[in-house]
């Protein structure tokens, strides 16, 4: 049993094999105790929530004014009532008034976990999950709140979220509805996020947080570029393999918010959920609103360890489609090849010279459609380029599958051009606000998701393109951010659900169109990186994780987007040089080594290649396919980070232990310069690995105690160590 209620001391427990999480009653404040290494046992709340009686702080117990809200660690918060920090929740009632008054009223532990109704979650699957699911009630208002906790025994992390269900006669306004609260006795936490901009995302920030309040937020419509939807919590002597981490991982896509707050009394509260910035939402009797989930991950081996209960969790319960535990094709991608300048000659040559270094399947970026030979016009209008492709989609696949090449497809449903035949059509079906001037991102607007029939009309297109050709993979993109942000659809009392409505439609499009079409490898884009979450994973087991392949910009990016995400779920190509995006040359081999610690491909003219080059990609293909099992399924350590030196190093050891690959990427040459000493981990101490380059033979102890040293004697340059246990 991983949940346990302690009747006599009125404590709940949730235990997974190495933590435990730890709230119990003082009166009838539900208060928190503890997250941390497991502990089978408490004395009680009395005893080990600290509190005292605060000069001038507020209380609602005469008899106990000792018990003080805005003084005790809350499980759960409510504002009006004696804590004055960041409410859990936050509701207008009919009459006006925003106070509530939450008491506990029943709980019940459930085997397994309840889906989120529209919203993605984390699953059960063959992970053993116990939910709790705490029952509280204001009976002034006959509003219900119900807690869920669920716990992945095996895993280590606990799913919560919240739900607000009105019981009473009125329609009430949720003004706010985080999905977890925990409230920490202490504070001098550092605080990691992973923050960026377009095509420098995901980059890891670590800060200390003093008295005050630290927010992470997105206000874009989209989880975004800028900031991820991620926030840990670690002591100051934690580093990436020892001392403590707190994590939370919000499984949404739109507006979020994050927030670490540190008090006068030294207390830290960490919050997450949907962002309260121009949201509301009416709830009429008998309605019901699901908050997103959290996933929380407590690690005391280091922010290492954090990442590789994430990675677990998220490959084997998260990600629902079948290719989420499965070799993915190899890719050849139009995009900084061709752009808009194509037609199935071309592709065609394409994809030979693809298949001759290995790649599996072709990729039709933007450009196929409608009259699209540049990004002004046609989005909405999904009807091929008959000039581009005589034969349309499915002569272009069948004449791939020839060749025994799959055919991968480039949409971007969720945006319409004014310049097209949909917006003519149906002006009124993408956000904006009637009698404002509209505003434009890549001369596109965003479609209506918050209204059912434009949803519908994109399951329909997509549906009709999927059947339309033999199609395996889809690359699914959304160029950009949410303005002018209202629904023609939408009463004047219901505008500021826009956004949130947009998030849940999108949601119910890739639920139906991805169930509709299991085989089909869906990958999401936005962008590049602009929607990188737990959200998006659910539906599509992989996303593009920047439009910057540069491979030392991608080093920093792909490290920090494994600090929550797996390697499996980053999609990485090799692409030409000079870099695109900044100019940059790196070593052909250096693109290729980073690009192979994600889904592999390549975004250029294997033409262009000269025929050393071309053997090259044909070598590195082939190491890809061999290594790939160990990279995107067995565990990851970061040995060393580019943030923080000039030399960047991932293992990563299979998942029979018997394998182990490490991948370092020399930043800038230090003429004369130091040795850096990589010390491995996770090995057996006493086991003797073998180099297959060198042939030489080391013990697991000498590996992770003394370590391999490195020089860097190359700008950019890699080197990659395979090792077999003997
Ligand atoms: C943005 C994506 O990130 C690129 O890879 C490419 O698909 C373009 N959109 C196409 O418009």
């Amino acid at each position: 049993m991983s949940i346990v209620f302690d009747e006599k001391k009125k404590l709940f427990y949730l235990h997974s094999k190495r933590t435990s999480y730890i709230f119990g009653f003082l009166n009838e404040h539900l208060v928190h105790i503890y997250w941390g290494s497991r502990l089978d046992t408490v004395p009680g709340a009395d005893a080990c929530v600290p509190h005292c009686s605060r000069p001038q702080a507020l209380y609602n117990c005469p008899e106990r004014r000792d018990l003080q809200k805005d003084t005790l660690p809350l499980e759960f918060s409510t504002f009006g009532n004696t804590d004055l920090r960041n409410p859990t929740v936050h509701i207008q009632y009919a009459d006006g008034s925003t106070i509530s008054e939450f008491e506990y009223v029943s709980h019940e532990i459930l085997d397994g976990k309840p889906s989120l109704d529209g919203l993605p979650s984390t699953f059960a699957g063959d992970s053993g999950v116990q939910t709790l699911a705490i029952r509280l009630s204001d009976k002034i208002k006959g509003v219900d709140i119900l807690l869920y906790y669920s716990v992945f025994e095996d895993k280590d992390a606990i799913a919560r979220h919240a739900e607000i269900v009105n019981r009473g006669t009125e329609t009430i306004k949720i003004l706010s509805c985080m999905s977890a609260n925990v409230d920490f006795a202490d504070c001098g936490y550092e605080v990691i996020t992973l923050c960026g901009a377009v095509q420098r995302e995901r980059y890891v920030q670590r800060e200390a947080i003093n008295f005050g309040n630290k927010i992470i937020e997105s206000r874009r419509g989209a989880s975004g570029h800028q900031r991820n939807p991620f926030i840990a919590l670690v002591r100051k002597n934690t580093s990436e393999n020892s001392g403590e981490v707190y994590a939370m991982n919000l499984i949404y896509s739109g507006n979020f918010i994050a927030g670490a707050d540190v008090d006068c009394y030294s207390t830290t509260r960490v919050y997450m959920g949907i962002n309260s910035f121009d949201f509301s939402w009416r709830l009429c009797t008998d309605e019901k609103f699901v908050s997103p989930e959290a996933v929380m991950v407590y690690s005391d081996s280091g922010i290492g360890g954090m990442s590789r209960i994430f990675h677990r969790l998220y490959r084997e319960n998260l990600c629902r489609s079948k290719w989420a535990l499965s070799e993915r094709p190899v890719k050849i991608n139009s995009w900084e090849t061709a752009l808009f300048d194509f037609n199935e000659d071309t592709l065609l040559a394409l994809a030979q010279k693809g298949k001759r270094m290995g790649a599996d399947m072709l990729v039709l970026d933007d450009g196929w459609f409608g009259r699209r030979n540049d990004d002004t016009t046609s989005l909405g209008d999904w009807s091929v380029n008959y000039e581009k492709l005589p034969g349309g989609l499915s002569s272009l696949a069948d004449k791939l599958k020839a060749m025994d090449m799959k055919f991968g497809l480039w949409v971007e449903p969720e945006m319409v051009s004014e310049e097209s035949a949909l917006f003519k059509m149906h002006p009124d079906w993408c956000i904006h606000v009637p009698g404002r001037k509209k505003t434009y991102g890549r001369a596109q607007l965003v479609l209506d998701l918050s209204r059912r029939e434009v949803c519908d009309y994109i399951v329909n297109t997509m549906t009709e393109i999927l059947n339309s050709a033999d199609i395996s993979y889809i690359k699914w993109d959304m160029n950009r951010n949410m303005t002018d942000v209202g629904s023609s659809a939408l009463p004047a009392e219901r505008q500021r659900e826009t956004a949130h409505r947009y998030i849940l439609g999108l949601y119910y499009i890739l639920d139906t169109v991805t169930a509709a079409f299991p085989d089909v490898l869906f990958e999401s884009c936005a962008a590049g990186g602009g929607r990188f979450d737990g959200g998006m994973l659910y539906y599509m087991p992989q996303i593009w994780a920047s439009d910057n392949s540069d491979a030392c910009d991608r080093a920093k990016i792909q490290y920090g987007t494994s600090l929550v995400y797996p390697v499996c779920t980053m999609s990485a190509h090799v692409s030409r040089v000079p870099n695109v995006v900044n100019g940059r040359i790196t070593p052909l081999k250096s693109r290729c080594d980073i690009a192979m610690m994600g889904q592999f491909g390549f975004e250029f003219d294997p033409a262009k290649l000269s025929d050393e080059e071309f053997e090259y990609c044909k070598n590195a293909v082939a190491d890809f396919k061999k290594y790939r099992n160990i990279i995107h399924f067995g565990d990851m350590y970061r040995l060393s980070s580019p943030f923080e030196t000039n030399i960047a190093a991932w293992q990563f050891v299979s998942q029979d232990k018997n394998e182990i690959l490490l991948i370092v990427f020399n930043i800038m040459s230090e003429v004369n310069g130091p040795f850096h000493i990589l010390k491995l981990e996770g090995l057996e101490k006493q086991a003797i690995y073998r180099d297959d380059e060198s042939k030489l033979e080391f013990s697991g102890a000498l590996l992770m105690q003394m370590g391999i040293h490195f020089r860097n004697t190359a700008d950019f340059s890699t080197k990659v160590l395979h090792f077999t246990k003997d």
